[in-house]
């Protein structure tokens, strides 16, 4: 059913262990574009591709040894949420890279989305299924309250609950933080990776100031929740909404959208997160409050 949904050059939702995807055919132009449509996304901001195998990610991106070494190892062996970023080789749909001269490359392991990739044969290009600049789905729900006409593929709620981490291959940036750590990243590199991004040099949205953001406002590092808000917290036990009764990073990461989500369709005004420690997984999830947090009328 997914893949004759795919094949007629429609869009399927498919979970993963990073968060749910609004997936369609990465060499159908057309297919591809209904993403952008359905998103609102600007056309401007390239897809990632999906893929099931190395092989497969090598007919479409340029991998040096380094970028293959890094695939081995972190998509394969090690399997962690990394997206990489190669010189594009392959004919791919030009809408999915946006006209840029590389291509974003993911292997996601959740065994739903691994398997109809592998039958598929064909890359799947897939976002965030959710509406552009809202809160990224991690349960087939939040997808349908999202997209109510399209086809979900259910596959529970997502382990991981971050978007994947984007690491560029030639310059080694990291371009987004996400559900693989800049640790794990810097010790099978051997080295530090550089971080030296500003808003000029922003190439992705997912860098934007304002994303992944809740309709209600959002107050990072509150020490105790004011009238009106809703209390997350984290190693307090259960206190309010906790992310993590006992401070486990990747417990609160599972949880961090969803709760967001929770709260931002009840009565509360506004949302107060307690301090989230900033190593580890803690960096991708104080990304994503920061983005949450910066208001629109700042910039
Ligand atoms: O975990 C994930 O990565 C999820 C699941 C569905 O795979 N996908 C996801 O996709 O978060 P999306 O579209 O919401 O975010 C992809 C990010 C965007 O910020 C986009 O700008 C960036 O990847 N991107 C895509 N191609 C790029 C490229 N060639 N160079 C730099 N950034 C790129
Ligand atoms: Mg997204």
């Amino acid at each position: 059913m997914a893949r004759q949904t795919l094949l007629r050059g429609d869009l399927v939702a498919i979970p993963t262990e990073t968060v749910y995807g609004l997936a369609a055919d990465a060499l159908n132009d057309q297919a591809v574009q209904k993403i952008y449509d359905l998103k609102g996304r600007p056309s401007i901001n390239p897809l990632i591709i999906h893929v099931s195998s190395l092989e497969m990610a090598m007919e479409y991106g340029l991998f040096s040894d380094a970028a293959y070494e890094i695939a081995h190892y972190f998509w394969i062996q090690n399997p962690q949420p990394l997206t990489l970023v190669v010189p594009l080789k392959g004919s791919i749909s030009p809408l999915v890279t946006a006209g840029l001269p590389t291509i974003a490359i993911r292997y996601p392991h959740h065994l739903t989305a691994h398997t109809l990739i592998q039958r598929y044969g064909r890359p799947l290009a897939a976002p965030s299924a959710n509406i552009s600049n809202t809160l990224s789905p991690t349960n087939a729900e939040r997808v349908q309250q999202h997209f109510p006409d399209l086809f979900v593929l259910d596959g529970g709620c997502c382990q991981v609950g971050l978007e994947s981490t984007i690491l560029e291959t030639h310059s080694f940036q990291i371009l987004r933080h996400g559900g693989c750590t800049q640790e794990l990243l810097e010790d099978f590199l051997g080295k530090r990776l550089i971080e030296n991004l500003t808003p000029d040099q922003i190439c992705c949205p997912g860098q934007m100031r304002r994303h992944y953001a809740p309709k209600i406002p959002v107050r990072m590092n509150a020490t105790s929740p004011l009238e009106g808000e809703a209390w997350v917290t984290f190693g307090i036990g259960d206190q309010g909404f906790s992310l993590s009764p006992d401070g486990d990073l990747k417990e609160a990461a599972a949880k961090l959208f969803q709760t967001l989500a929770f709260i931002e369709n009840s009565s509360y005004q506004r949302i107060a997160v307690m301090a989230i420690p900033p190593i580890g997984l803690g960096v991708a999830i104080n990304d994503r409050l920061k983005r949450a947090s910066f208001e629109i009328f700042q910039g």
